[in-house]
């Protein structure tokens, strides 16, 4: 069969181990040819293509980022735009496309499914927000640097009697921030999901100063306080739609500052959560997605997108995957706020 296969939004450590694992059975188990389009949705637009074989994944495995390149295109909202994919898949004898991404990707993935297209989509995103899956690849990755960052933010809290804000990704999901703030004991964990009342998270800093440590907040970039005073955005927006946060953890550490009447400082993690080598969680999850999505296409499926449900990779429909997203639900915040203070 002919194959193609594209990444698109945000990049993630994982998605050359989901390429590498499609070429490796397409081509030696059943001697497909794999097409590779750069820059997600742009490269199927412009029918920009890289030839993927066996050399071409040749020590990418524990590669961070993408070979075959990123962008947020969004095909649907380009005049002609769903057209042109059509004519690129037809004039390419594309027979089936395996597009790896997230909510985005994989919304156009949905639509184009249902236009006709064999579509079989792999899950994507550091966040973990996407539906139908348990877990995306990538999510460990950042969780792991968040992590690491919050240990290391303690030392020198500690030493300098400040409170430490550290700003993780998360637009609309708070997962970065639940995970890394409960693996690395934050003091504070403030998700989008859950606005937050600032006199609370002020008294929970002055416990923690009372009991002889400092405090380290985690902030999701797409947390607001209760009053949205705080509410931080370049106003620029992305091709679906999306604006680009940034800021809140700069702001809340002045207020902190100012009501707790010591120093405060923030960090914001930003790109380095996405950046570099996949864990080897995120590597057998993208590797075992890869091949699940080979299997689905072989096995004649459309409109479905491969998923970890359990420990088992399952099929589900890209419909109800892309419905809505994946947000942190109310008890398992309530779980993290135990050691809030
Ligand atoms: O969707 C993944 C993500 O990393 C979000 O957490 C974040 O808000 C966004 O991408 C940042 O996008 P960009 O790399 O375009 O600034």
């Amino acid at each position: 069969m002919r194959i193609g296969i594209l990444t698109g939004g945000g990049d993630c450590p994982g998605l050359n181990a989901v390429i590498r694992a499609v070429v490796r059975k397409g081509i030696g188990e059943h001697g497909d040819e794999i097409v590779g389009f750069r820059d997600g949705w742009r490269g199927v637009l412009d029918g920009d293509t890289v030839p993927m074989d066996l050399a071409a994944v040749r020590g990418i495995l524990p590669r961070g980022g993408t070979v075959l390149g990123t962008s947020r295109t969004n095909p649907y909202a380009v005049e002609g735009g769903p057209q042109r994919v059509l004519a690129t898949i037809e004039r390419l004898g594309i027979e089936a496309l395996i597009p790896i991404g997230g909510e985005d990707t994989l919304g156009v993935a949905t639509r184009l499914a249902e236009a006709g297209v064999t579509v079989v989509g792999v899950p994507k995103t550091i966040d973990n927000d996407l539906d139908s899956t348990d877990y995306t690849f990538g999510f460990d990755t950042a969780v792991g640097v968040a992590m690491e960052a919050i240990d290391r933010l303690h030392t020198t809290g500690d030493s300098h009697h400040r409170t430490l804000v550290v700003e993780v990704m998360g637009r609309h999901a708070g997962w970065i921030a639940l995970h890394a703030g409960m693996a690395g004991g934050a003091n504070v964990i403030l998700i989008p999901e859950k606005p937050f009342d600032v006199d609370g998270v002020v008294a929970h800093c002055l416990h923690r100063f009372e009991s002889g440590y400092s405090p380290i907040v985690v902030v999701s970039e797409g947390a607001k306080p209760t009053d949205g005073d705080m509410m931080l955005s370049t106003g620029e927006k992305d091709a679906f739609g999306h604006v680009r946060l940034g800021g809140i953890g700069a702001a809340l550490a002045s207020l902190l500052e100012e009501r707790t009447g010591r120093e405060a400082r923030a960090v914001v993690l930003g790109h380095i959560q996405r950046g570099g080598t996949p864990s080897p969680f995120d590597r057998v999850l993208a590797t075992r997605f890869g091949l699940a999505a080979v299997d689905a296409v072989h096995d004649g499926q459309s409109g479905v997108m491969v998923a970890l449900k359990g420990t088992d990779i399952v099929r589900v429909p890209l419909s109800a995957a892309t419905a809505q997203l994946k947000l942190v639900p109310a008890e398992r915040y309530a779980e993290a706020e135990v050691f809030f203070g």
